[in-house]
This record gives structure tokens, sequence and C-alpha cells, in this order.
């Protein structure tokens, strides 16, 4: 099988592209930002022992221009998912977005740089590039969005560097793979949930999860894409031939948050969770593309909020309280 490249291989997302990779025989070289990180690089090499492809570890960090050079050389497929993301920083922009930007352009230098072996880079996007998030120019509620849509509403001011660097991100990549005839696909995930495979609990989406299993209900109605979808629509994207362009990769609507609740209630009887608010406006996506050009069957969202509290709990990564414990 092919040698492909994963940024941020010890990341949420990155982790589960890499088990599918490697389950299907890939030869896979992940960049961490430190190999002797056992805590975040303990399940990929677990990963390695048990199934039909390879690993190989390199370090290199997003800003440190041709940190990725080396990494890339004879890899027929990029997979850039290493972005910052985390919603609070002290210095947003050197935090969030100088990283998310830089980092892009120094990745696609050094697709670029290795062009005579890359034939597709697949990026991690976000619909956070598509929509912001209080979005008062384009009302978040009551419109449908596509790839079509960019978003054009976020400032770092405003408080939505997250949103504002993925957006600069993917166009940064863009404007890259235009200029040196980079063969790119950008996949747009919102917020992913879905079963973990590392003990790590820093990533965002497992924070989320992990406070509404221990009992603490989270405000807002998110719109969820499973992890495994995400990673799948990744390998399809890398895979397909006719593959172009953008792939939102998500729920077709938001999900009021009483039905998490009443998911998590389902999965675990004998546990007692905080009841989420009900009938919270609805946002909408559309998520055909992926569907009907990839060939992506998505995952119900209720499999993939209770296969995410599963695995927080099986790992012990996140403690339910039982029923008798509540008062
Ligand atoms: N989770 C979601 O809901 C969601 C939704 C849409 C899009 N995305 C996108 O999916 C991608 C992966 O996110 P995730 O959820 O998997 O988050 P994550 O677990 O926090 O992973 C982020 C990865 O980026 C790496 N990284 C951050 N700064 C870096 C730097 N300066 N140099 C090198 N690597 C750096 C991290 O490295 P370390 O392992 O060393 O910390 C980590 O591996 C991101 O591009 C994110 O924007 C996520």
């Amino acid at each position: 099988m092919p040698l492909v490249a994963v940024t941020g291989g010890a990341g949420y997302v990155a982790s589960e592209l890499i088990h599918q990779l490697l389950a299907k025989g890939y030869s896979v070289r992940a960049t961490v930002r430190s190999k002797a990180d056992t805590a975040k690089v303990a399940h990929l090499e677990a990963l390695a022992a048990a199934l039909p492809g390879s690993l190989e570890l390199v370090e290199a960090d997003l800003l440190q221009p041709g940190s990725f050079d080396a990494a890339f050389a004879g890899c027929s497929a990029i997979f850039h998912t290493a972005s910052p993301f985390f919603l609070q920083a002290g210095d947003p922009q050197a935090e969030l977005v100088d990283p998310a930007v830089q980092g892009t352009r120094n990745v696609m230098a050094a697709a670029a740089k290795n062009k005579g072996s890359v034939k597709r880079v697949v990026l991690t996007s976000s619909c956070a590039a598509i929509k912001g998030n209080a979005n008062a120019a384009a009302p978040k509620v009551g419109t449908t969005y596509s790839e079509a849509d960019w978003n054009e509403t976020s400032t770092v001011e405003g408080g939505e560097a997250y949103w504002v660097s993925k957006v600069q991100a993917e166009k940064a990549a863009w404007e890259v793979a235009e200029r040196e005839g980079l063969h790119l696909v950008t996949i747009l995930p919102e917020f992913i949930m879905g079963p973990v495979l590392s003990s790590r609990t820093d990533a965002t989406s497992m924070g989320y999860l992990k406070a509404w299993v221990e009992g603490r209900a989270q405000a807002g109605s998110p719109v969820f894409a499973d992890v495994r979808d995400v990673a799948r629509a990744h390998v399809l994207a890398a895979e397909i031939p006719d593959a172009s362009g953008r792939y939102i990769v998500a729920a077709s609507h938001s999900t009021p948050a009483a039905l998490i609740s009443g998911w998590l209630q389902e999965r675990f009887p004998e546990c007692a969770f905080e009841a989420g608010e009900a009938g919270q406006p609805e946002e909408k996506n559309s998520n055909s593309r992926v569907q009907k050009e990839l060939g992506l069957a998505l995952t119900p969202v209720k499999e993939t909020i209770q296969d995410m509290a599963s695995t927080l709990v099986a790992l012990g990564l996140a403690v339910p309280k039982l029923r008798q414990q509540q008062a």
C-alpha cells in the first residue's frame, strides 16, 4: 500500500484517520509535536502493532517553516489535520490564527516541494469556514449552508478567532494549491463526536461530551459530525479519482440538547444526567454532496453520541453519576 502522511497525528480526528488507514494496510507517516510524549502517542503505537499497516512518527511543528518537508518525502497523499482547536485563548491571533494559517502554508509548501510523489492533499477544514458562530449577516437559523458558502462574518475582535483560523487556513490552502498545481480536497465537519482512541481529554470534542456524561448539561444545540465518518471522508477524498472541492461532513441539522441527555439516559439507565434544553432553533447544513459523490453513509447522531459516551466511560475518561449519588 502507498505511503501517506497525516499531520497532527496524535489528535482526536487524526487518531481515527490513522486507525482507518492502518486497517486498510497503508504505510502511514504521522507528524507529532513530540515523539517522546508517550501520553499523546502510545495509542498510535498500539494501533500500529495490532493492524496490518505500518506507522512511522516524525516530529513537525506548524509554526516552523520547512518542518514538514522531510516528513512528506515519498508520500502519495497528505492529510493535513493539525490545527489548534480550542475556543478560549489569551492571545487568540498568536495561539489560534497564526498556527492554523502559517501552518497550512508550511504544509502546502512542503506538499509542493514533494510534488513528484504527492498526488492529493486532503485538508481538515470545518463548517467554521462556512459560517460564523453568531453570523449576523447570514443568520445561522433559517439558512441551509452548503459548500458554496464562506464565513465572511467572524472576527478575532468579535471573539471568533477559531472560526477565523479555519476560514483563513482553508483559503490559504486553496491559494497555494492553485498556484502550485496541487490537487486539494477539503473536508468540512461540524462539531465532531464519536468513539475516542486515546486517553487524552484535552480535545475540545472530548471535553464537551465528558461534561455531559458527568452530569453537566451543555448549552446550545450543535450540528454534529461522526469522527468515523469524518475520517472515512478523508480516505475517500484521497482514493476517489474524481473527488474535488469541498465536502461538508456533518448532520443535516442541529441536535436539541434534550435529545443528548435522553440518549445518555437510554444508554446508561442506572445513571443520572442533567436534562438538556428542549426546542432550540434549528440550524441546517446541506450534506448531500459527500453522500452522492464519495458514497459516504452518515452515521445517525444518536449512535455517534452513545458510542462516544461508551468509549469515554470504558476508558475511565468520564465517570457518570449513579442515580443514588445524585442527591
Ligand atoms: N473536533 C471538532 O469538532 C472539529 C470540527 C471541525 C473541524 N475540526 C478540525 O479537525 C482538526 C483536528 O481537530 P481535533 O478535533 O482532532 O483536535 P485535537 O485533538 O486538539 O487535534 C489538534 C491537533 O493539532 C495539533 N497541533 C496544534 N498546534 C500545533 C502546532 N503548533 N504544531 C503541530 N501540531 C499542532 C495538535 O498537536 P498535539 O497532539 O501535539 O497537541 C493535535 O494533534 C483541526 O483542523 C480542527 O480544526 C475539528
